[in-house]
C-alpha cells in the first residue's frame, strides 16, 4: 500500500470511527429496508444480486445505529496521483483534497458468486453515471504542456462496472452464529468514459485553461489507469467497514435465513 493510500485510508477510518462514537442503542436485527436472502437455495444467488442493490440504495443516507456513514455521497478526505520519476508523456502530479462521490447508492449489483460454506460473496456491481467533485492542486506536464492549478474540479463517470470479493468466517456470540467479515477486496474494472473539468486552471487564464482541460480529456486514459486502483481501494476499505458493521451486529439467521423466506 502506498504512503499516500495509507493516509487516506487512516482518515476515512478516523471518520468512520467517529461515526461509531455517535451510534445508539445496538440493533440486532436488519433496519426493515433490507432483503434477507435464503442461505442455502438456488434462488440465494438471485436473491443476493437484489439484496445488494438493495442495501446501496439504503445505505445513502448512513445507518447510525451500526455506525455506517452516509454513502451518498461518499467522501474522501484526500487522493493523489502522479509519479514524480515519470517522464510519460501525460505527466501530472494532482493533489485531490474532499472528495465526494455521488450515485454509489443507484449501483446494482447483475451478478454474484457464491460460497456459502466458505463465507465467499462476490458480487459484480454497475453504474450507469457517477458524478464528483473535489478541491485539487496539479503540477506537471501533458505533451510538453507544463499544466498548473488549483481550484475545484468536477469528474463525471460513465458506465463503471466493479468486482467485490467479500470473504468470512462463523464466529459464535452468546449462542449466536455471526459472520466475521475477513477481507473485502474491490476491483474496478471498466468503464466507458472520464469527463474532467478543471476549474483555474493557471489562475483562471482563458486560453490555456480549456487548452490543458482538452488534451486532459483526450487522454482520460491515463488519468484513470492512476486514479482507478487508490480509488478501488478505498472503495473496498469503505465496503469492508459497512459490512463489518453491519454482521457485527446482526447474527447470521437473521440475514442469510437457514430457510427460504
Ligand atoms: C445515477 O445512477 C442511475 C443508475 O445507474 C442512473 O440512471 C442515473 O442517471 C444516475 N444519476 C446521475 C445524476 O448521474
Ligand atoms: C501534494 O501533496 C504532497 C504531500 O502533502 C506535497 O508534497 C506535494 O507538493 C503536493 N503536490 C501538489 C501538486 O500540490
Ligand atoms: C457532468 O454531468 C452533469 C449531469 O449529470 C452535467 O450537468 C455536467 O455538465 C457534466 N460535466 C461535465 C464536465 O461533463
Amino acid at each position: 500500500m502506498s504512503r499516500t493510500l495509507g493516509l487516506c485510508v487512516g482518515v476515512a477510518a478516523t471518520i468512520l470511527l467517529l461515526a461509531e462514537d455517535l451510534k445508539a442503542a445496538a440493533p440486532n436485527k436488519l433496519p426493515p429496508g433490507f432483503k434477507l436472502c435464503p442461505r442455502n437455495d438456488p434462488t440465494t444467488s438471485s436473491c443476493l444480486e437484489e439484496a445488494i442493490s438493495v442495501a446501496l440504495h439504503e445505505l445513502a443516507s448512513g445507518l447510525p445505529e451500526f455506525g455506517i456513514p452516509t454513502l451518498e455521497p461518499l467522501e474522501i478526505p484526500q487522493l493523489s496521483i502522479g509519479d514524480p520519476n515519470s517522464n510519460a508523456p501525460v505527466n501530472l502530479k494532482i493533489n485531490f483534497t474532499d472528495i465526494r462521490i455521488y450515485n454509489i447508492s443507484s449501483a446494482k449489483s447483475t451478478n454474484v458468486k457464491l460460497d456459502v460454506d466458505a463465507f465467499l460473496i462476490s458480487p459484480h456491481v454497475e453504474i450507469d453515471s457517477i458524478y464528483a467533485e473535489a478541491h485539487y492542486k496539479m503540477d506537471g506536464r501533458i505533451l510538453l504542456i507544463p499544466a498548473k492549478g488549483e481550484g475545484k474540479v468536477v469528474f463525471n463517470l460513465t458506465n463503471l462496472h466493479g468486482d467485490g470479493a467479500m470473504t468470512g468466517e462463523k464466529i459464535m456470540k452468546k449462542n449466536k452464529e455471526y459472520l466475521k467479515v475477513n477481507d473485502f477486496s474491490f476491483e474496478l474494472n471498466h468503464l466507458d468514459k472520464l469527463v474532467l473539468h478543471f476549474e483555474n486552471l493557471f489562475n483562471g487564464d482563458k486560453t490555456l485553461g480549456p487548452t490543458i482541460n482538452n488534451l486532459v480529456n483526450e487522454n482520460w486514459m491515463e488519468i484513470w489507469s492512476q486514479l482507478r486502483v487508490p480509488l478501488q481501494e478505498i472503495c473496498g476499505y469503505s465496503f469492508r467497514e459497512y459490512a463489518r458493521r453491519l454482521f457485527d451486529k446482526v447474527p447470521l439467521d437473521d440475514v442469510f435465513l437457514v430457510k427460504a423466506p
